[in-house]
């Protein structure tokens, strides 16, 4: 087997929403000889990502905007020299009973986790379809399956992902670029660590899972670098679910 059998090295792989899972896909990614750039609106985070990582390039952008978003992809792809693999790593949560939800906190959520997802989803594939083959790897839930109590709006923005990441597979296939999404388990990063840090919630999602433990962020990192490589080109429409058996019980 060659050093690179996965074809990984030089993968120009963009990462939008570089926090606690697109930081991981990150290190991974890079780690493995990809050309990672990466987009987030968090100053801070896109710091971080550059302290880990000085040869990759950052821009701050919101993905909820569709203009701003589709130059942000322009520019990173210019950087890199074209694109290979799209990331999207992007989503907030507000737990709460649906007679809860506001109008301007449900438009809010779907804005963030959904809209983010189309605009980004546009402005990767048009390039990737354009040269006839790369990867779109969107993060799910088991949300996106699952009915958990107080997260009507989360669960509505994760199963639509799915849905919409089938349709595209579909549409793109022909194209030689493949869509699927990743639905992982509960794992510590800044989108649940204060919910996992009131009083006996931890133990009993943990409790849930059937491996008996929480995700970690480098849970992810495995099945990330097999849909980014070439190997990956007759998996697609797929929801992957990386959650410990989460949800077979
Ligand atoms: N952590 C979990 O337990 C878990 C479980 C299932 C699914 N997910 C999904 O995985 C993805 C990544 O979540 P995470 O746990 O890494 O969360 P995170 O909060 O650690 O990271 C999300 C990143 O997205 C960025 N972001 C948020 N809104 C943005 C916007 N409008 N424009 C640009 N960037 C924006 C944030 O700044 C942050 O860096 C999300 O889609 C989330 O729903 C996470």
């Amino acid at each position: 087997m060659t050093a690179d059998w996965w074809g990984l090295a030089g993968r120009r792989v963009l990462v939008a929403g570089a926090g606690g899972l697109g930081r991981a896909v990150i290190d991974a990614l890079a780690d493995l000889g990809c050309s990672c750039a990466a987009l987030d609106r968090s100053p801070d985070v896109l710091g971080e990502v550059a302290t880990a990582h000085p040869d990759i390039p950052t821009r701050r952008v919101d993905l909820t905007d569709r203009e701003a978003t589709r130059a942000a992809v322009d520019e990173m792809a210019d950087r890199m020299g074209g694109l290979d693999v799209a990331v999207h790593a992007v989503g907030v949560n507000d737990r709460r009973p649906i007679l809860s939800v506001t109008a301007d906190g449900w438009r809010h959520l779907l804005s963030v986790n959904l809209d983010s997802a189309f605009h980004f989803a546009q402005a990767t594939g048009a390039i990737m379809t354009a040269r006839g083959e790369g990867r779109l790897i969107l993060f799910s839930s088991v949300a996106g399956t699952l009915a958990h109590r107080d997260h009507g709006a989360y669960a509505a923005s994760k199963g639509a992902l799915n849905q919409f990441a089938r349709v595209m597979a579909h549409e793109w296939a022909s194209a030689g670029v493949t869509v699927n999404t990743i639905a992982p388990g509960y794992t510590p990063t800044g989108l649940t660590l204060r919910h996992l840090a009131k009083p006996g919630v931890e133990d009993k999602l943990t409790g849930l899972v059937p491996t008996g433990r929480l995700g970690q962020v480098e849970d992810v990192q495995g099945i990330v670098a097999l849909l980014a490589s070439p190997r990956s080109a007759y998996i697609t429409g797929q929801v992957i679910h990386v959650d410990g058996g989460r949800t077979l019980v």
